[in-house]
This record gives C-alpha cells, sequence and structure tokens, in this order.
C-alpha cells in the first residue's frame, strides 16, 4: 500500500504586513463564481469503511464471501455460528454465480434438537432504530438434499450480543439443490442506544438435523436516503446534502487505481445485479463489495442534487506501474464503456442499455471526467502516452465533456500533449501552510487553465503532530485559504476536502470532515468551514482591497444576485480579535443584519465523546454603508448584508 501524501504544488508565501484593523472597500466589479466552486471528494477509504460499512446502508458484513480464502477464519469476518451448527466458507460446486464462487456453509449434526443458525455482527455494529422497516434477503440451497423435501422456517432477526431480539421475521424455505431466493422484512419497535446488536438467521435444529445448506449475499438494509433500494445511508446523505454539495468527485483517489491494473476500480464489475458483482480488494486493504456501484453512485448524486467528477483508470496503478503503451487501448476501451455506461442512447449503445435495464433509461448528467489520479506519481509516463491516449480518443468520442489531468504544477510536473485546460491539485499540510497559501492562485497567470483543488486538508498540527480530527486552528486556516478559492473562482472551478468519512471504529487516514458510527455522525470543525462556504458561495465575487498572504486575517465578498445579497466572510486565523471595516458601495435596505460564525478556542476539535464542541452559532449585526466587524480569534463569520 503506497500512502500518497502530497504537497502538490508550492508557492512563494509574502511577508506578512498587518495592521490591527483592516479596511475592506468593495466594489460591484468581479467575476461569476461558478456553480460547481464546492463539493465532495469520495473514494472507499477508512477500513472499515466509507462506502461499505458507511455511505452504502448494506448492514451485514461479508455478506457474499467475496475475494476471501475459502476455509480460513478470516473467510468468516463478522459471521458466528448459533447453537450446535458448524459454519465455514466453502468455494460452492455450485456457485449462485460466476461473480460470487463461495457461500457460507451451515452443518448441522443428524439428532440436533435445539435452535442452530448463525449471526452477523455487521460494521462494527447494526443499529436498531423504531420504526425502521428492515428489508432482507438471502439465497440459500442445500447441495445433497434429501430424497424428501424438508420444509420449515428460518427467523431472521434483529438481537442484542445478550440474546434479546428485537424484531423478527418468520422466512418460509424448502430442501432443494438449486439456489432459491429468499426476501423478508421486520420493522423494530424500539431504538436501542447501544449498536452491538446482532442480525440472526436460526431454524429449529430438529427441522435441519443432518442438513448442510449454503447461503449467500445475505443482505439486510435499513431504510435509505429517498428510499432507493440498495441505497444509501439517510443520516450520511442528509447531512452531506445540508452543506449544499455542487459535485461529487469517484471513485477516488487511490481506490480508482488498484495497487496492479488487475486490481483497478472496473466499471463493468460494479453494475447490473448484486449476484454479478465479484467485488475487489480496494485500495485501502479491504474487500470493496461493489454494491455501491456505478449506477447507485449515479442516481444518488442525481437525487441530491449534485454533478459528478467521474474518473476513468489511466493506466498507473499503486505498485508504481504504467500499463504500457501497446496495452492501453483495453483501458481506452472501458473508459469509453464507462462513460456511454452514464451519458450514452439507451436505444443504440449496449453500455446504455445496461443502465436502462438497471431503471434509468435517460442519461446522468455528465460534464467532467478526471484522467486518472496524481498521475505526477508517474509523470513520464503520463505525459509520453498516457494522458494522451486517452484524452485524444474520449475527447474524439465525447467532444462536449471536459478533462482533468491529474498532476502538480510544481515538481514532477509532466509537460502534457494535447495541453489539458483542466487540472486536480492535491494538498494536505498544516495550518500554516493554508495561511501562507490563501494567494496561491492569485499568483498564477490568467492564460485559460482552470484548477480542481480535488483534496486538502489539514492533517497535521505546525509542530508536525498528526491529527485524529480535524481541530479549529487546522480549520479556520482552511478557511483562510478557501478565501483563496472565492477570490480566485475565475481559475478555480471546483474544490474539495479530502478524505470525507472515517468510521470511528477503524480508519486508516485521519484526519477527516465527517466520522461517523453505525448510528452517529460527528460533523467536524472542518465540515462546519465547508458548509458556510458552500452555503455562502454566492454566484458572483467582488473585488475589494485585499489583504496579503500570511495575515492573519483574510476576507472574501460574494453575493447572490437574484436574492439581493451580499456575503461577507471574514476569517480570523489570530488567536486573539481583529477588526474588518467594510465600506460598501451601497447602502443596505435593512439596517440588522444576520451572521454565523464558527469560532472555539484553540485546539478544539468535535470527538466521538464531543462532537459538539464547535458549532456555528448566528448573531445580528448592525448593517449601514459601513459595517465595523470585531472577528473573535480563530473564527469564520459570514456576514449577510441585504442590498
Ligand atoms: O484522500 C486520501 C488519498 O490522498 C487519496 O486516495 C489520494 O488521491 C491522495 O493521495
Amino acid at each position: 500500500m503506497v500512502l500518497k501524501r502530497v504537497l502538490a504544488f508550492a508557492f512563494i508565501a509574502s511577508t506578512a504586513v498587518y495592521a490591527a484593523t483592516f479596511d475592506v472597500t468593495f466594489s460591484t466589479a468581479g467575476h461569476d463564481v461558478p456553480p460547481t466552486l464546492y463539493g465532495l471528494m469520495f473514494e472507499d477509504i477508512n477500513h472499515v469503511r466509507s462506502g461499505d460499512g458507511g455511505l452504502y446502508a448494506e448492514l451485514i458484513q461479508n455478506r457474499a464471501f467475496q475475494t476471501v480464502t475459502p476455509g480460513t477464519s478470516a473467510a468468516l469476518t463478522a459471521w458466528a455460528a448459533l447453537g450446535s451448527a458448524k459454519i465455514s466458507v466453502v468455494k460452492s460446486s455450485s456457485p449462485v454465480s460466476s461473480a460470487l464462487p463461495n457461500a457460507l456453509s451451515f452443518a448441522v449434526a443428524s439428532g440436533t434438537t435445539s435452535t442452530v443458525g448463525f449471526t452477523n455482527s455487521g460494521y462494527f455494529g447494526i443499529p436498531v432504530t423504531a420504526g425502521w422497516t428492515y428489508t432482507g434477503s438471502f439465497y440459500y440451497r442445500t447441495p445433497s438434499p434429501p430424497a424428501t423435501k424438508v420444509s420449515g422456517s428460518f427467523t431472521a432477526d434483529l438481537r442484542s450480543t445478550g440474546g434479546t431480539v428485537f424484531t423478527s421475521a418468520t422466512v418460509p424455505f424448502t430442501t432443494s439443490s438449486t439456489w432459491q431466493q429468499a426476501t423478508f422484512t421486520f420493522t423494530a419497535s424500539s431504538t436501542q442506544t447501544s449498536v452491538e446488536n446482532l442480525f440472526a438467521l436460526s431454524v429449529g435444529g430438529s427441522t435441519v438435523a443432518g442438513l448442510t445448506m449454503e447461503f449467500t449475499l445475505i443482505s439486510l438494509f435499513p431504510p435509505t436516503f429517498n428510499g432507493r433500494e440498495n441505497g444509501f445511508r439517510m443520516d450520511l446523505s442528509e447531512t452531506l446534502l445540508d452543506m449544499k454539495p455542487a459535485f461529487f468527485r469517484f471513485p477516488g483517489g487511490n481506490n480508482l487505481e488498484g495497487e496492479t491494473a488487475a486490481d483497478r476500480w472496473a466499471w463493468e464489475n460494479t453494475v447490473g445485479d448484486l449476484v454479478d458483482r465479484p467485488g475487489r480488494v480496494g485500495d485501502w486493504g479491504y474487500i470493496n463489495t461493489d454494491g455501491l456501484g456505478l449506477y447507485e453512485y449515479l442516481q444518488w448524486i442525481e437525487d441530491m442534487g449534485m454533478e459528478p467528477i467521474m474518473a476513468v483508470y489511466a493506466g498507473y496503478s499503486l505498485n508504481g506501474a504504467s500499463v504500457a503503451s501497446s496495452g492501453m487501448q483495453t483501458y481506452i476501451t472501458e473508459a469509453i464503456n464507462q462513460i456511454n455506461f452514464v451519458i450514452g442512447d439507451a436505444s443504440t449503445n449496449a453500455q446504455a442499455a445496461i443502465r436502462a435495464s438497471m431503471g434509468h433509461a435517460d442519461p446522468f448528467t455528465l460534464n467532467y471526467i478526471e484522467i486518472g489520479n496524481e498521475d505526477f506519481f508517474s509523470p513520464t509516463t503520463y505525459a509520453d502516452y498516457r494522458w494522451a491516449d486517452l484524452y485524444n480518443a474520449l475527447h474524439a468520442e465525447f467532444p462536449q465533456l471536459h478533462y482533468i489531468a491529474t498532476s502538480a504544477t510544481s515538481g514532477n510536473v509532466p509537460t502534457l500533449s494535447p495541453t489539458p485546460t483542466y487540472w486536480d491539485l492535491h494538498i494536505y499540510s498544516n495550518p500554516n501552510f493554508f495561511i501562507n497559501g490563501a494567494f496561491n492562485f492569485d499568483i498564477l497567470s490568467r492564460n485559460g487553465l482552470q484548477f480542481f483543488q480535488g483534496e486538502y486538508a489539514t492533517t497535521t498540527e505546525n509542530s508536525g503532530a498528526a491529527l485524529t480530527y480535524p481541530f479549529i486552528d487546522g480549520s479556520i486556516a482552511e478557511a483562510a485559504y478557501m478565501a483563496g478559492f472565492d477570490r480566485n473562482s475565475d481559475i478555480v472551478f471546483a474544490a474539495s476536502y479530502a478524505p470525507l468519512l472515517n468510521h470511528v471504529s477503524s480508519t486508516q487516514w485521519t484526519p477527516d470532515l465527517i466520522t461517523f458510527s453505525p448510528n452517529t455522525v460527528i460533523r467536524s470543525t472542518s465540515y462546519y468551514v465547508q458548509q458556510l462556504y458552500s452555503l455562502y458561495k454566492g454566484d458572483f465575487y467582488l473585488q475589494s482591497t485585499t489583504n496579503t498572504a500570511s495575515s492573519p486575517v483574510q476576507w472574501s465578498i460574494t453575493r447572490d444576485t437574484s436574492a439581493g445579497q451580499y456575503f461577507l466572510k471574514v476569517i480570523n486565523t489570530a488567536t486573539s480579535a481583529n477588526t474588518v471595516v467594510f465600506t460598501l458601495p451601497f447602502t443596505p435596505s435593512h439596517t440588522t443584519g444576520t451572521g454565523t460564525i464558527l469560532t472555539a478556542p484553540s485546539g478544539t476539535q468535535n470527538t466521538p465523546t464531543s462532537p459538539n464542541a464547535a458549532v456555528p452559532s448566528t448573531f445580528s449585526f448592525t448593517a449601514g454603508k459601513t459595517i465595523t466587524y470585531n472577528a473573535p480569534g480563530l473564527s469564520l463569520s459570514v456576514l449577510v448584508v441585504t442590498e
């Protein structure tokens, strides 16, 4: 596993010269703010998990024994036997599909009378919530059925680890050597504070004594966002929706690339019936079920009112190897097919027809394609042929789309031909870097290039100490940096913090924007910064007297033209207060304005034990042609002024 932390571009910070009071005069001159400016970067990262066990609402971990080695204890991850039953993972002699070769073997000794079955502990727990109707299904067969068919009923339930059953359903079955699918629902009548619960499938021992049965694709979903089958977790979706994100970059990040080309995220393995999805070992070292597949991503993106920034594999994997020039055609065809799945005409294109068969006959919205991820790790092959091969072929097929190159503006910068218009840049650093970098984009020439800050985050304190959760000092530093996105949104068309999500019980990369458990969501201090920028993005940036890099105070003024509202963002990265005096080009119609502020003492973090240590609050201020605002230390404030 190669963990790539990148300072994608370095700039010269100017020396700080500032006063305690900052005078800001703005006019009505400026430029449009692109509607795509603030969005989300997502990949399945953070074992276990931001996709499986996270955004993807499936509750059963290891539901289809994908990519495991039969006969090993690891193959039984999350599963345990109930009663005297013997369970193991086997390579089925007659698998449910070629994509899912393995099954859970469930053997019950002759003479058994007591209850037998098996349980699953979910992704570090299973939430039990009053009023939720859970939808379940599984495949089963009896490889050597008795001459006389046996019929009976399983009981599917949710229970505590101590055995208290909260809700259950009866699931009839009949022995057969061919695979049958059983479905069931049950509704919880109580909410359990603890998530240490199990899903259980059990049966009276005398019914199945002497039988060996196989099970696979054992699935249980809670209610999902927008009620979608095979859908997304509601609370996480709503948390993201609260940010009003404009775009969703997926499926990576590293998780696009594979440890080798054979392990890459390959769209065709992620669509169609769930039994036809083999899953893969993702780039963060754990199984991706690919139940969260290309179709599910796109449908959810549409439901959320976002647009996709979709990556295609570009022939570079994390082992450092590049696909040879002679081998690129496979991946070019794959990328064309992937795009056709998204926007092709279902009446004439085979990949688009798969999309239509899954329920979306019309093309999805698609404007941006990212070609690879962090290809500065293999700049020579990207420059020699990978970029050109993919760009030329995709552009010829889909000239209406915008193609994003992944690289840096300094260091290993490949000279690409054709010259890209769109670049994705990544930065992980400390608060000082982001404070000093607030003017990084100001110094770039206006030569037609457009930038996507596709990944950035404060990952360490200035001392270099690693962060587990975002802290207010870093989040406010990011806010200072983001004033540069607003100001330079003539050349910065999109920006997204990364990574987005992590499971509180097991994680690989910290900090993350949102931390969750099976039944809680923790919004970090950086989440609130992202949210305030996104909610108060506006559609027009207004030029003002500007500050300098390294100054403790930054600001940005944007306008929502149709609402006649001006958003005055003030970022104070110092620990003590600073005053900003705005001189407006008009007299506000309302003499009292409303503002929102995120501020907290240095070091504050929102954590599982203190999830609301820093949350935004609102305040009133006096609005006139001049507005004097005293910004508290370590704060991001947004003052809304009505024309
Ligand atoms: O966001 C985590 C990782 O950082 C991404 O997968 C990769 O693109 C970058 O190195």
